[in-house]
């Protein structure tokens, strides 16, 4: 059966590098719980002190009931999956997974039947005797799976299980893992970097930068509310427009350009932010040739590049400022403006959240981090 996991106030520091500060999460029975951040964050430390292969100095780790703080990883009832899973090359399907097992001294009937079970469970039973390297990439992965499984833990870690995969295969990986997961019932522990993976597979998500955490929510929550710009900026792509907060109404930013943009969300501590952003998302943002009178936020840019992205168009544009902004419009309607064309950008002010600067120079500075957005300058 599934158990809860408690971190409650860790923190584990290298010399006097603070990896992970101050972090407190309580994971439920049977949840699916990513933690997401960018290289360095601390996840993978996290998750170390929760397999018992690093110990805090401060704080507590509880597992179901027990407090698990400093036991040894045989004490856990945990497994951890690494990106890097390593299947011993000179044994069978099968043998890798009964080398756990077997080194616990499980019985030889009993072994066989618990091998079985885990091969089962990621549907691997008819190739058994095969060797890793007849396997494909996501084969192997599974091996690795079934190898974390065959004990039976009550939580599963998981520390970027799918990163050496292709696209492809990380998305039907993604759907099985978590139908894996419902079926066990087990809890989950899933670290990963990237934001569509944790957005795709989880119950809720942790966001941590610098060893804290920024902000824990079910994925609806951290796209529609986030808290911070960095956390508006990692999950999903954003537009930033940097300027200082209206003295005289703190709804409004006055962008660098003068543009004024209204907005219906101001996120706490923004108002008094020296420097402030404005976030709107490129699906929100519609294109026109006539400037708009209806009161919506505007801004005006020239189209550098388009891209084609299946039912919706990835429009790139630069201001007279030289910045960059994203729209994605739907590809079918009005006349859709051109590469080369002089247009207004607008959105509504309820489309539009305000936020403190800080955090934002740890990102791609114009827009997050997105495939879109990615592939849209590589094209271009
Ligand atoms: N054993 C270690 N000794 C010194 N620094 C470490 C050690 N392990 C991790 N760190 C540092 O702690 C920070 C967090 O690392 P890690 O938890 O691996 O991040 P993530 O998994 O989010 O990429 C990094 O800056 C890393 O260099
Ligand atoms: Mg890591």
């Amino acid at each position: 059966m599934a158990s809860d996991v408690r971190l409650d106030r860790v923190t584990k520091t290298y010399g006097d590098f603070h990896a992970v500060d101050d972090v407190s999460l309580h994971i439920q029975a049977g949840e699916f719980m990513s933690v997401l951040g960018s290289s360095g964050a601390g996840k993978s430390t996290v998750l170390k002190m929760v397999g018992g292969f690093e110990l805090p100095d401060t704080g507590t780790i509880t597992i179901g009931e027990q407090d698990v703080t400093f036991a040894p990883p045989y004490r856990r009832d945990v497994n951890t999956v690494f990106q890097s899973y390593a299947l011993f090359p000179h044994m069978t399907v099968a043998e890798n997974v009964a080398y756990g097992p077997r080194q616990d001294r499980v019985s030889r009937a009993e072994r066989t039947t618990q091998v079985r079970d885990a091969l089962d469970m990621v549907q691997l039973l008819h190739l058994a005797n095969r060797k890793p390297d007849q396997l494909s990439g996501g084969q192997q992965q599974r091996v690795a799976l079934a190898r974390a499984l065959v004990k039976r833990p009550s939580v599963l870690l998981l520390d970027e299980p799918l990163g050496a995969l292709d696209r492809k295969l990380r998305q039907q990986m993604q759907v099985e893992l978590k139908l894996l997961q419902h079926r066990l019932e087990l809890t989950f522990m899933f670290v990963t970097h990237d934001q569509e993976e944790a957005l795709a597979m989880s119950d809720r998500i942790a966001v941590m930068r610098n060893g804290r955490i920024e902000q824990i929510g079910s994925p609806v929550e951290l796209y529609d509310e986030p808290r911070t710009a960095y956390v508006a900026g990692f999950i999903g792509s954003q537009n930033f427009i940097g300027g200082t907060i209206d003295t005289t109404n703190p709804e409004q930013l006055i962008a660098d350009s003068g543009a004024v943009l209204a907005a219906s969300r101001v996120a706490q501590g923004a108002a008094t932010a020296v420097r402030a952003v404005a976030a709107v998302r490129p699906e929100n943002v519609r294109l026109s040739h006539e400037k708009p009178t209806d009161g919506s936020n505007t801004i005006a840019g020239r189209i550098v590049t388009v891209v084609m992205l299946g039912d919706s168009l990835e429009y790139v544009l630069v201001t007279d400022q030289g910045q960059e902004y994203l729209a994605r419009v739907p590809r079918f309607g009005d006349r859709l403006p051109e590469t080369g064309e002089k247009v207004w950008m607008h959105w509504p002010r309820e489309r539009t959240s305000l936020f403190s600067a800080e955090g934002l120079e740890q990102q791609e500075p114009r827009f997050a981090q997105d495939q879109g957005a990615q592939n849209s300058r590589a094209a271009g």
